[in-house]
């Protein structure tokens, strides 16, 4: 089938990879210049190398292109996928213009073809939003009907940046929402050959299953946030608690590792959105107020901790290793390393910064910081750091680089280093939810 793909990021270049490696025949669509060239050349405008991989076969191999022209994109598919992003607005509301703008793309094409073709919105979208905002604006711009000259899906996403083309090939789960059969029975033919179960659903329940899934989520790091807090205060190692209460199956091990809170572009503008769809229906939601709140105030929990080993930071050289959102990525959208640094400036601490693939981006949040060109040119002469991201490189600094600090004190706020192993290299170990000395 013939597949087109609206937006190049993430989502869009994971979703037309897939589809591409099922078989299909991918067009993707942006209106960014430089990423159609880029994906053009096989190129992924982000670092996320499997994915990298398998689009510069595809490339070759003419099985995907990306053009600028969305509308010819989409009157020469059977089905479009919509993967534009849904940011924040201040208001925590998401900001529907690229969603606007692509909508109009999809009808534009719909006036001048004649076929039955299925839309169908990958992008997060807050519930109602297909319903009530995407069919209005394509029914009214093509004349066309949803449900009997067009359909119309929402098939949300789940994968998670830094695996992917994985999470994309093999999903924990597909949920297609559809407006009728037709269109949902259409989607789900791409998808023949997956080994994941599949739920029909409407529209709104395809919306609120990705919204409920990422607050989850949050909910989860926040609470283990909590906990650890709690654990440190008490002179506990959370990572053990933690590791215990995750035995349960009802409550499962993964997404219970404190650190200074979550960031990227989703799981935070996820939590916002919803809380505010919610307070539009005039129900004010305590939890996803109070799950962000929490989320907010753990940068300072890792402060905290340097300043007990420290004391006060001011002039002090505060070395911070990892600037991306997590480790593995160099994406920096809403990464934890800005309150961070700003609370370390705050502080009139001198900050230098270093990330195995994030500086180009982060630079350009906050020009003013001295960055290192690598972990331990970051850690000499330092009088502290505090590690922000879980790149596994940042698992190999031993004695050299610790005996080059000045005060040799490492605040892990990912907790993921191990304590043994950075005592045993020289330096003090202190970490989110770690209250032995
Ligand atoms: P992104 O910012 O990486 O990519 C969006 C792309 O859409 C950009 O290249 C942009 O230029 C393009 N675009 C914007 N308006 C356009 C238009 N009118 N026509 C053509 N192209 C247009 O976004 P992303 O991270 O891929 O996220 C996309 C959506 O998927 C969001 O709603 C996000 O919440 C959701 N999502 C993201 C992830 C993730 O890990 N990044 C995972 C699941 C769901
Ligand atoms: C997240 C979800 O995990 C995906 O399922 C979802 O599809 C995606 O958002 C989305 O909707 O875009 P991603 O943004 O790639 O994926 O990042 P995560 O791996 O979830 O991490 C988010 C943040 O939480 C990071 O800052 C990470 O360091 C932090 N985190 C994660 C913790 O603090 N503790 C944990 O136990 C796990």
């Amino acid at each position: 089938m013939r597949i087109c793909v609206i937006g190049a990021g993430f989502v869009g270049l994971a979703t037309g990879v897939t589809f591409g490696k099922h078989g299909h025949e991918v067009v993707v669509s942006d209106i960014d210049p430089v990423r159609i060239k880029s994906v053009n050349s096989g190129a992924l405008p982000f670092f996320e190398p499997p994915l990298e991989k398998e689009l510069k076969t595809l490339v070759k191999k003419g099985r995907l292109k990306a053009t600028r022209d969305s509308v010819g994109a989409v009157r020469s598919s059977k089905v479009t996928f919509v993967c534009v992003q849904t940011p924040s607005l201040p208001s925590g509301r998401i900001d529907t213009r690229p969603l606007k703008a692509a909508c109009k793309s999809v009808a534009k094409a719909l006036k001048s073809s004649d076929d039955y073709k299925v839309i169908v919105v990958k992008s997060t979208v807050v519930p109602s939003t297909t319903d009530s905002f995407v069919q209005p604006i394509i029914e009214r711009d093509s004349g066309r009907s949803a449900g009997k000259d067009f359909g119309l899906c929402m098939n949300p996403e789940f994968l998670q940046e830094g695996s992917a083309l994985r999470d994309s090939m093999m999903p924990s789960r597909i949920v297609i929402g559809s407006i009728d059969r037709r269109s949902g029975d259409l989607v789900e033919t791409l998808y023949k050959g997956f080994k994941s179960p599949i739920f029909r659903t409407n529209l709104r329940s395809a919306e609120m299953i990705k919204y409920a899934s990422n607050t989850f989520l949050a909910t989860k790091i926040s609470y283990s946030n909590e906990i650890a807090n709690m654990c440190v205060r008490f002179g506990i190692d959370s990572a053990l608690v933690l590791e215990v209460v995750g035995k349960d199956p009802r409550i499962g091990s993964l997404f219970l590792r404190p650190g200074v809170g979550f960031g990227g572009s989703c799981l935070p503008k996820d939590v916002r959105a919803l809380k505010d769809r919610a307070r539009l229906e005039g129900y004010n939601s305590r939890l996803l107020s109070t799950l962000l709140a929490i989320n907010d105030e753990q940068p300072r929990e890792a402060i905290r901790l340097l300043e007990s080993a420290i004391g006060s930071l001011g002039n002090k050289r505060i070395a911070v290793l990892g600037l991306a959102f997590k480790g593995g990525v160099d994406d920096v959208r809403e990464t934890r390393a800005v309150p961070l640094i700003t609370h370390l400036l705050a502080k009139h601490a001198r900050v230098v910064a270093y990330d195995p693939m994030a500086i180009p981006n982060f630079i350009r949040l906050i020009p003013t910081i001295e960055y290192a060109s690598s972990a331990a040119e970051c850690l000499k002469g330092a009088d502290g750091c505090i590690v922000q991201a879980d790149w596994l490189q940042f698992k190999k600094i031993g004695k050299k680089e610790i005996s080059s600090m000045r005060q040799r004190v490492i605040v892990d706020g990912r907790r993921f280093l191990d304590p043994v192993v950075v005592k045993k290299a020289g330096a003090r170990y202190f970490g989110i939810g770690y209250g032995l000395s």
